[in-house]
């Protein structure tokens, strides 16, 4: 039988995004209309919602032009409801709606923290099966979720304030590194331009939340802001100080997320004789860890080669070599809406006519 179409829409945060996705898993097209928020503070909910609307509407048409389709070709759509912020999930979902019922057909909601758990079965060559990790690390999410099913997802860890992403914009400021695409990105090739005179372990911060169940990123990043301070400010320190700091910064981010992974996927082991061992801390998923063969890490911070080889090492350290560790190509581990239309193919059972359904900012993802 012919496969699928699903034209899908994602405007939950800043980026506009409309793709085109067959039931046999081809990406006919993606297209992602970013917004410019550099020169304000953040992003403003109005700002976005305006470009949300300008953009949506060119964003949609590319995507079905870039495909080689019509209207007519589309079986249904699917959609971001949630979570995000409402004035920009608004626009994309009366697109989708209004598309939806002008052709007459079904329309999918769907759940964004959903889909990037799920894009691991688009995109991986062998995909994983359930149950398998998803290690979430963007500028909006520092997230450890247990996938269990196409609906059945069960969050085990979360930043308890700031995201990673946010932590190393934020240092990569405060260290004055200039950066092109990502400040994120910077901090990483500042770090890797070592020279004789590095000392690596000169400098550390700590770790907080070992043991715990949520990350925190708002302590590393004031710890840094202070040592910066109290060297007089980048200007006054030197290269290979500010490199010491960025990576001891790294070091200390990528450290939370191996001690989180490794809290849940330590083999537990048999506790007999010494009853004075100390047993290390774990993250009970309700699941034997063991029967956890994939681990897939996305988001605009899973673009760092450091933190790809810091949790291949952590896992090899408690003995799960068999665990295989992935991440997806960027495009489709940062927003997108290949993703939602590929969550509208696995979720194809809870396609819908009810084109009333309005925007949910905030949804738990389990
Ligand atoms: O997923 P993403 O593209 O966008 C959203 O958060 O929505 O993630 C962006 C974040 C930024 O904080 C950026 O600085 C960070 O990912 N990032 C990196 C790297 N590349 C991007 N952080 C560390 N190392 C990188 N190589
Ligand atoms: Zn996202």
């Amino acid at each position: 039988s012919k496969p699928r179409i699903i034209l899908g829409i994602e405007s939950s945060c800043d980026d506009s995004c409309a793709s085109v996705v067959t039931s046999d898993k081809r990406i006919l097209s993606s297209i992602v209309t970013r917004q410019d928020h550099s020169h304000t503070h953040g992003i403003h909910p109005l700002v976005a919602a305006l470009n949300h609307h300008s953009n949506i509407p060119t964003t949609i048409a590319s995507a079905l032009a870039h495909a080689n389709l019509t209207h007519t070709d589309i079986d249904a759509v699917a959609v971001t409801q949630g979570p995000g912020m409402n004035s920009s999930l608004g626009v994309g979902l009366t697109a989708a709606k209004t598309l939806a019922a002008l052709l007459d057909k079904p329309i999918i909601y769907v759940h964004h923290m959903q889909a990037h758990a799920l894009t691991p079965l688009l995109t991986e060559q062998i995909p994983p099966r359930f149950p398998f990790l998803t290690l979430l690390v963007s500028g909006g999410h520092t997230l450890l979720v247990l996938a269990r099913g196409v609906s059945e997802f069960q969050i085990l860890a979360t930043t308890t304030d700031d995201s990673i992403g946010d932590a190393f914009d934020k240092v990569a400021r405060d260290l004055a590194i200039p950066w092109a695409h990502a400040p994120g990105a910077a901090l990483e090739s500042f770090c890797a331009q070592s020279s004789d005179a590095a000392q690596p372990d000169a400098l550390s911060f700590p770790v907080p939340q070992k043991g715990k169940t949520s990350f925190s990123y708002s302590g590393l990043k004031s710890a840094v802001t202070r040592h910066v301070q109290h060297q007089g400010g980048p200007s006054a320190m030197t290269d290979e100080q500010r490199r010491q700091v960025a990576q001891a910064f790294q070091a200390a981010a990528c450290a939370q997320l191996e001690d989180k992974l490794a809290m849940a996927l330590r083999p537990t082991t048999a506790t007999t004789g010494a009853a004075s061992r100390r047993v290390p801390p774990r993250i009970d998923m309700g699941v034997d860890p063991l029967s956890i063969k994939s681990v897939v890490c996305s988001g605009g911070v899973a673009a760092n080669a450091f933190l790809r080889t810091r949790l291949r090492t952590a896992l090899d350290g408690i003995d799960r070599r068999d665990v295989q560790l992935s991440f997806p190509p960027l495009a489709l581990c940062t927003d997108n809406a290949a993703m939602i239309a590929f969550a509208g193919h696995l979720l194809w059972h809870q396609r819908t006519n009810d084109y009333t359904r309005n925007s949910r900012a905030k949804w738990s993802v389990e």
